[in-house]
């Protein structure tokens, strides 16, 4: 079951929730939409497939770092994946136990590194300055530092090159040659640091499992000349990078349960616990930005259907070309089968309360700084219009694009829409991850707002904050 679904009289709803509705609803500019049903859904998937096995799963919280999605996640049973001070400080907030949290990154800084010292939380080293460093902070903490070493296993993710991260150029982790010089480094520090692990990740949008089983095997023989130096190595971590579908063209993309088999006996061969540290296969699908139609224009030989929303608000395509599903038609679900009446669906404008306020993430980042802003909103990635098209309207080929005044202002490109009228809705699909996360003022446009859809009731996520007049 997936949270968006079109009826059969052409309106896309988010579980039980009329998009439309919530649209004619909530102030006029874009907004995230998320399902809390399907967070939950996609969690148990992959607690479900790591039945059987000791297990962390650390979910990688700069995908989406809404305080209440990662209360949620938090509460379901995660740990977290944490790659920066502000991450780490995000995360104690939001209940996370330190001792299922696993601080990673090739440019830590001490003062985070003494913060995770002193939480106990398990630090990932990167490279030479960073074990000092690492080993600076137990001292400052007066404590040990539980650290897995991030190796650089050079498998190919096969992915695109600003997402990948594992190749043996890569900025990240140590190469394998250098092992002897970190095992010796641990060992001259048995008051510092206690080497538990090993970790790789290999880079994000992983669509074969194989590449992930290749790793793996690759990491225990490194587990392996570790262990027999004496070391007690308990975890492996194998990292994140599970793909999803963005095309929506129904390819059958490895599921959860696929990565955890294809490493679940060599995990077990060596009686080790296993982290992962999804990020995407989490929470991408969740959530869709919904932007209203400007204006529809031509220009040459292009026709573009402009939007409210923009590269500020999701900067994927622009970044890395990225697909984002756009389409209106490949929705064919049974709307009968919500367990809810969807006509009579509820949508609550929700008054704000200062406890729903995220005050302390203002602190964190000056993307929050500036004065509350009183409304709130929803946000959906993969591309559709969300009610249907007027009578006779035309299908063409469009270009989305949004108001920001450069080129690489798009959201998505030669997309096959029906003509839609002013006003109209269209939505960006699988916005969950690494939209919200990485949403820029840009032109001064506000961050968006952040809505959830939990069974009938929508409600505020998070309120946007405005630029400061
Ligand atoms: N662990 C580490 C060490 C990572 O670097 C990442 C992602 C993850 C876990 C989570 O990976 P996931 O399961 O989400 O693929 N901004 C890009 C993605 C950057 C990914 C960075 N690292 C995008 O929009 O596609």
């Amino acid at each position: 079951q997936h949270c968006f679904s079109k009826s059969e009289d052409g309106f896309l709803y988010c579980e039980g929730l009329k998009i439309q509705d919530a649209l004619e609803l909530v102030e006029k500019r874009p907004f995230y939409l998320y399902s809390k049903p399907q967070i939950t859904r996609n969690f148990e998937a992959y607690r479900e497939a790591l039945e059987g096995l000791r297990s962390i799963i650390g979910y990688a919280i700069k995908a989406n770092n809404n305080l209440k999605i990662i209360e949620h996640l938090r509460h379901l049973g995660c740990g977290a994946v944490l790659v920066s001070g502000n991450e780490l400080r995000l995360a104690l907030r939001a209940g996370f136990d330190p001792t299922r949290c696993i601080f990673n990154g090739n440019g830590k800084l001490l003062e985070d590194l003494v913060l995770a010292a002193q939480k106990g939380v398990f630090v990932n080293v990167d490279s030479e300055f960073d074990l000092d460093n690492i080993v600076s902070a137990a001292r400052i903490a007066g404590k040990k530092v539980n650290v897995l070493l991030r190796i650089n296993p050079d498998v190919d993710p096969q992915v695109h090159p600003y997402v990948a991260t594992g190749n043996k150029n890569s900025k990240f982790g140590i190469r394998n040659e250098k092992l002897q010089w970190f095992l010796d480094a641990v060992k001259a520090h048995p008051n510092e640091l206690k080497l538990v692990g090993a970790h790789c990740h290999l880079g994000s949008t992983i669509t074969k499992v194989d590449i992930f089983r290749d790793a793996a095997v690759l990491m225990m023989t490194y587990i392996d000349q570790i262990r027999a130096q004496g070391f007690e190595i308990e975890y492996l971590n194998i990292g994140g990078g599970l793909g999803i579908d963005y095309h929506h063209t129904g390819a059958v993309l490895p599921t959860p349960r696929d990565l955890i088999n294809t490493v679940r006996e060599l995990v077990l061969s060596r009686d080790l616990n296993l982290i992962i540290e999804p990020g995407r296969s989490l929470i991408a699908n969740t959530c869709c930005l919904v932007n209203r139609v400007t204006g529809v224009k031509t220009n040459g030989t292009k026709n573009f259907i402009v939007i409210d929303g923009s590269m500020a608000e999701l900067i994927r395509p622009s970044l890395y070309d990225a697909y984002q599903f756009l389409h209106a038609d490949d929705y064919n679900l049974n709307v009968q089968e919500f367990e809810f009446p969807l006509r009579s669906a509820v949508i609550a404008r929700p008054s704000i309360q200062w406890s729903d306020l995220v005050l302390e993430e203002a602190d964190y980042s000056p993307l929050f700084l500036g004065s509350f802003n009183e409304h709130v909103g929803l946000l959906v990635q993969h591309i559709e219009l969300i009610s249907p098209p007027p009578p006779n309207a035309e299908i063409s080929t469009f270009d989305v694009v949004g108001p920001v005044c450069e080129s690489a202002d798009f959201l998505g490109k030669d997309r096959e829409l029906s003509t839609p009228a002013k006003g109209a809705g269209l939505v960006v699909h699988d916005a969950g991850a690494y939209c919200m996360s990485m949403a820029s003022t840009y032109n001064l446009k506000m961050r968006p707002p952040e809505y959830w859809v939990r069974n009938l009731w929508i409600s505020a996520l998070s309120l946007h904050f405005t630029s400061a007049f």
